[in-house]
């Protein structure tokens, strides 16, 4: 709806930076302006431009939201503060495990995150700090299927004609929109981020929560923390576009020590992608298969089926909530 996609091709990086640091403090002008960073190379590179822009009228957290994945919030905070740039952790499990409380349903769930991180979180820290804007790394592969109807992705307002100042109380700025995921990793990379970041994986916005299918729950997030970190591990080498651990609802039939076991199931997911459009499972082999399910079943308590997933986006989305 409007936004004009700026290709990799035709992107140009340096000129796309000096672009944005203008709007940026020119639609600030002197007020104050506060940014989530998440670590995603989307919220990093929106943090390195907000930081060029506004110096210390840029004030950055880290939300710990109780969904992130293991040592998430200690290992980005200590990447940018390297960089000069300092992060304030905000504890807010809590207020996530109590908006997601008994709610099954994805895009009410996808809802509840949303509603936690911009009205309860944002809301109060654009009090606390004063701050009238926020900054945000939203891309297009964001707009696009948040106004298609697929999926609610969490940062996408405008175009849903929800206005974040009635809504919320503050005003968004959104200098990546016009990019694709491989558009943001050169402006990261231009922008001195280093490989860990521009190079990083792709990670939702409502984190963890978007890989337990059904209620989420603390307990059932540490199983799909656990089992993300082993497939992490194993995965890093395969060059994959993304990849991740999914939790199920169901629980099937299985045998642990000659004894019936209802465990549960966990779904693994591999794409090769370009930019999230559209993606095929990676043609993992056997071996690697093997090894992971014999890891996750043997490291992760209750688990007794590992599947793997080999459907295309489409029909299928990358991440299954
Ligand atoms: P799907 O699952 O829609 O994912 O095929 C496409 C890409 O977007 C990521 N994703 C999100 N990113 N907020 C984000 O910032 C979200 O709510 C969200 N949901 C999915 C997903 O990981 C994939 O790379």
């Amino acid at each position: 709806m409007g936004i004009k996609e700026i290709t990799r091709e035709k992107l140009n990086a340096a000129e796309f930076i000096k672009e944005k640091i203008k709007e940026i403090s020119s639609g600030v002008g002197n007020s104050l302006a506060i940014n989530a960073l998440s670590g995603g190379v989307d919220s990093s590179t929106v943090t390195m431009l907000g930081h060029k822009a506004l110096g210390n009228r840029l004030k950055t957290y880290f939300i710990n939201n109780g969904i992130m994945r293991q040592n998430e919030p200690e290992q980005i905070v200590s990447v940018f503060k390297k960089l000069g740039i300092p992060v304030e952790i905000v504890d807010a499990q809590e207020r996530f495990f109590s908006a997601l409380k008994g709610i099954t349903d994805p895009e009410e769930k996808r809802e509840a995150i949303t509603q936690a991180f911009y009205r309860d979180v944002f809301g109060q820290l654009v009090k606390k700090s004063g701050a009238k804007y926020l900054l945000q790394g939203t891309i297009l592969t964001d707009v696009d299927e948040t106004v298609a109807g697929i999926k609610r992705q969490h940062n996408v307002f405008m175009q849903l004609g929800i206005d974040p100042q009635e809504a919320f109380g503050y005003k968004i700025i959104e200098p990546l929109a016009e990019l694709r995921k491989d558009g943001v990793r050169k402006i990261a990379e231009a922008l001195g981020l280093p490989k860990s970041i521009y190079n990083r994986m792709p990670f939702p916005g409502p984190a963890l929560a978007a890989r337990v299918i059904g209620g989420v729950t603390p307990e059932k997030i540490e199983i799909v923390r656990l089992t993300t970190a082993i497939t992490e591990e194993e995965l890093t080498s395969s060059g994959a576009f993304q990849y991740m651990a999914i939790l199920h609802q169901d629980k099937v039939t299985g045998i642990r020590n000659g004894k019936r076991d209802f465990g549960l199931q966990i779904e693994l997911r591999c794409w090769d992608s370009l930019d999230a459009r559209v993606a095929t499972p990676t043609r993992l082999s056997y071996e690697i298969l093997d090894k992971l399910a014999n890891r996750i079943i043997t490291e992760v308590p209750g688990v007794v089926s590992v599947t793997y997933n080999i459907t295309k986006k489409p029909p299928s989305t990358i991440e299954a909530v």
